[in-house]
Parts: C-alpha cells; structure tokens; sequence
C-alpha cells in the first residue's frame, strides 16, 4: 500500500496547512497529510512551512516572535485568494484533534533546521502520544541530529531523513542513523537506488510529486509514500 501524502494538505488548490487544506485533503482521497511544525514564542507547536509568516499571511515577522494568540489573529487564507480569508495557521493539537476522527496518516516534518526551537522534538513527542497517535505517525526533518534526538527520547518514534540529492548508499546512512524511513526529493531517486533502500528494508517515502508521469513511475516502483501538493490525482492513479 502507497500512502498518498497530502503535502502541506490540498496544497495545489487551498492555502497551504490550514485545516481547510488538511480537511480537503482527506475529502479528495489522501490518506496522509505531510505538514510542517514551528514553535510560537510562548511554546505552541504551529503548523506553517516558513520560519516567517510574510509569505503566507497578511503580516510580517518570525513564528517565533508571536504569542500563539497573536499569531491565531493572522490571516493564513488570503494570499492565495479572498475566498479563503477566514483560514488561520492551526496549532498542531487541531490538526490531531481532526485526525482522531479518521485514519489518516502523518508525516509531521520538524523545522528544526535553520531555528533552533527550545525542546521541539520532546514537545512534538509528548502532543503525539497525548493524541495516541504514534502508530501513524512519521517524523521527518532535513535536521538529522533533530531526528536522532527524537529516538533518544522515544526509540519507538518512527523517523525519516529528509534529503535533496546525492547520498551515497542512502540505506546504509539511514541504518547507520536509526531511521525507518528515507525522505528523498523525487529528483534523486532511479531504480537502481530505490533497490538499494529497498534491499536494506528501509521505507521511501518522497517528496513532491505533482505530474502523474512521476506519479505513475513511482507507483511501479514499489515505494512506500508519495508526498504531493494534488492527492486527488494520485487517489486515481491508485485506484483504491
Ligand atoms: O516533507 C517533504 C517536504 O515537505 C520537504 O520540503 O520545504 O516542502 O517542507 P518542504
Ligand atoms: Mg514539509
């Protein structure tokens, strides 16, 4: 079975991680989400890709310079059309909130690697069990100290290592980490390395796959996750 990642929810057609993009996701046939998690200044774990809010919201500044409540007052909707004006980044706990209400998976990326958020992984940790929610859950980061620092608070933690190109034996790197799973970009990967991973029974799960040509070539290919801006394509190509 292919998990189809909603990356940053229906990220192709509704404002990226906002519940409206995670609850169209499911609608539109995915049965994951992949999004993203920063920290406010008062400790909240948020869902929103950059460490700025200037790209996606009305304002300007550092996640990590509002409160949560400051940070709920924003904007997340209409950068990307008016009609969708009244979206707001959601906390993570909203996100599990929803999700206990089906069976998505997820793909929760940490971005731990370029701020350095007091104690994230620990905080993501405790929200995930809080939720009881590890058995489908996934962490991943392009930050792999923060990823083995998570199997140090927790070994039962699944983890992923995200990564754009050029690891040499990518499976030998990931036993050597402790990880589960290999997050490559889609560019990386030919068949010869997806055997490779494969051989060593560690999962792939890549990133992000839009064109049904791409879609179709890693369906045969036999990997475990594909992470894309438009699951309602790859829910046809799946054919579940
Ligand atoms: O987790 C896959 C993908 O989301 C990694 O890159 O920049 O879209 O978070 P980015
Ligand atoms: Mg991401």
């Amino acid at each position: 079975m292919i998990i189809n990642y909603a990356h940053r929810g229906a990220s192709g057609t509704y404002p990226e991680n906002t519940m409206l993009s995670f609850e169209k996701a499911f609608e539109l046939g995915a049965s994951g989400i992949e999004t993203d998690v920063q920290m406010t200044s008062d400790g909240v774990l948020v869902l929103i890709h950059d460490e700025r809010v200037d790209r996606t919201t009305d304002r300007i500044g550092f996640v990590k310079d509002y409160t949560y409540n400051d940070i709920r007052k924003l904007d997340a909707g209409s950068w990307l059309s008016d009609e969708f004006q009244n979206q707001r980044i959601p906390s993570f706990e909203e996100l599990l909130i929803f999700m206990k209400g089906n069976n998505l998976f997820l793909n929760l990326e940490l971005k731990s690697n370029i701020i350095q958020y007091p104690y994230i992984e620990k905080k993501v940790i405790e929200t995930i069990y809080k939720y009881d929610m590890a058995d489908r859950t996934i962490l991943s980061s392009f930050n792999h100290y923060s990823m083995v620092k998570c199997k140090e608070i927790d070994k039962n933690i699944k983890i992923g290592l995200l990564y754009m190109s050029g690891l040499y034996r990518p499976e030998h790197y990931a036993k050597f980490v402790g990880a589960e799973a290999l997050h490559p970009y889609f560019y990386s990967l030919n068949e010869e390395i997806i055997r490779g991973i494969k051989s060593e029974g560690i999962l792939i799960n890549t990133f992000t796959v839009n064109d049904e040509k791409y879609m179709e070539m890693f369906i045969d290919s036999g990997i475990d996750g594909i992470i894309t801006n438009y699951p309602e394509k790859l829910y046809k190509l799946l054919g579940v």
